[in-house]
């Protein structure tokens, strides 16, 4: 299909990247985003909504040929259902098949039933014997997981029982319920499937960087860097996440009436025997990992986007570049806390054919760039090698200015 319009949902530095990729794709002809920031105005109309509702009255009165969901709130509250009453495609799951990322306890039970491997786990209410849970799994750290989408802060992982203890507790009051998942040793990597009734296509896996502070140290953030591909996921290692993990999940999800179609984000732990086991699901595009997985995409974005929108992945050949991709995220200052926002932004490089300057938490006012968030751009390097990508993102991040602002200078220390 030529000329066609798209909707994208979302504001973050994940919508940018593909209002970038789909700016790209000849099969585009015109981008709205809603709500956007500073970097989608310059090459989409943004459109200052959020709920649900409006953002379906959006896309009506818009006439898009299809939608493409950043964020995981709006699928889980019906956004591709009502598209599909009103037959507009949606790059992004119902949300019965949302519940995969909106509850943990559901993505066990359907890995269960699938025979996926995962680790065990206990649901713990106010019934339960916590203590002999705790004793069970004992041996090693703690994974305790909230089962609500809780904005990346609903898991724990703690050597410290009183700790445990807390957070399972006050978990059950607010929830009625907490998931004890025993804990997975390995390397984490994230796999990104797009998929319709008619197939599926795996994306280069990637590597996120969770932590606040370089050594993976520090709170827990959104994520503060990425790379791709990652070099532990190796030949073996996709033989097997493709037959054990994406062959029966990819079953499973495009049997139902209305078939999964968008994109199933798996977080994989692999272990010394390179077996991969599935931490999480997630029903969207990786942030800050789709900032680094589109510019590796070598076919038409929207094209691409449109059939698995449509049931037609199986008619296109989708086609990677032979390169490697790393972003490295500028964060407001006290990032992951509280973040004061408005300062102002300078010094932005002006991206080229292969680095890419993501906006997230921006917005212009009076022709100034402004913050507007926690994680604020991400500079994204392309390169043959690693290296030279690691050489091209750091070499727009250090030009920036915007007081108090950090980023991690070790993204990708795993792998170089
Ligand atoms: P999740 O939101 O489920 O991805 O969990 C957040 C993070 O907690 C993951 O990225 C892992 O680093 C860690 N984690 C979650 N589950 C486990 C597990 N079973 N074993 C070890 N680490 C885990
Ligand atoms: N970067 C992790 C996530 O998007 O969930």
């Amino acid at each position: 299909m030529a000329g066609m319009s798209v909707l994208v949902i979302g504001g973050g530095g994940r919508e940018h990247a593909l209002c970038l990729g789909l700016a790209k794709s000849p099969s585009v002809d015109e981008i709205h985003c809603a709500p956007g920031n500073a970097g989608t105005a310059e090459i989409a109309t943004n459109h200052p909504f959020n709920e649900v509702s409006d953002l379906i009255h959006l896309a009506f009165q818009l006439q898009v040929d299809f939608v493409v969901a950043g964020p995981e709130a709006p699928l889980c509250d019906g956004l591709a259902d009502k598209l599909a009453n009103m037959d507009i495609p949606c790059f992004g799951p119902v949300a019965a098949l949302a519940r995969l990322e909106g509850s943990k306890l559901h993505a066990k039970q359907v890995m269960k039933e699938n025979d996926v491997p995962t680790a065990d786990f206990h649901v713990l209410d106010k019934n339960s014997d916590v203590e002999s849970s705790l004793d069970e799994f004992g041996d090693n750290p703690w994974v305790i997981k909230r089962d609500v989408l809780a904005g990346g802060k609903g898991v724990v992982v703690t050597s410290d029982r009183e700790e445990a203890r807390q957070f399972i507790s006050q978990s059950i009051q607010t929830d009625g319920k907490v998931l004890l998942e025993a804990f997975l040793p390995g390397e984490e990597a994230s796999m990104l499937v797009v998929m319709d009734s008619s197939g599926y296509v795996c994306l280069p896996a990637s590597q996120d960087h969770k932590r606040e502070f370089e050594g993976d140290k520090g709170r827990n953030t959104g994520g503060m860097g990425a790379y791709a591909p990652a070099p532990v996921y190796t030949e073996e290692v996709k033989e097997k996440t493709v037959q054990r993990i994406v062959e029966p999940m990819h079953k499973a999800l495009s049997s139902r009436r209305i078939p999964y179609r968008g994109v199933l984000y798996v977080g994989l732990m692999i272990d010394e025997n390179n077996d991969p086991h599935v931490v999480e699901f997630n029903v969207r595009f990786g942030d800050p990992e789709c900032q680094i997985t589109i510019p590796l995409i070598a076919s038409d974005l929207g094209e691409f986007l449109h059939a698995a929108s449509t049931d037609n992945l199986s008619s296109i050949d989708v086609e990677f570049h032979d390169k490697h991709a790393m972003t490295v995220v500028l964060a407001a200052e006290n990032y992951p806390g509280p973040v004061e926002k408005g300062r102002e932004i300078s010094n932005l490089p002006s991206p080229s054919g292969d680095s890419w300057v993501n906006h997230a938490g921006t917005k212009s006012q009076d022709g100034k760039l402004l913050s507007n968030g926690g994680r604020v751009l991400s500079c994204t390097g392309i390169a043959d090698d690693l290296e030279g990508a690691s050489k091209k993102a750091y070499a727009l991040i250090e030009q920036i200015e915007l007081l108090g602002s950090h980023y991690r200078r070790d993204i990708g220390h795993r792998a170089l």
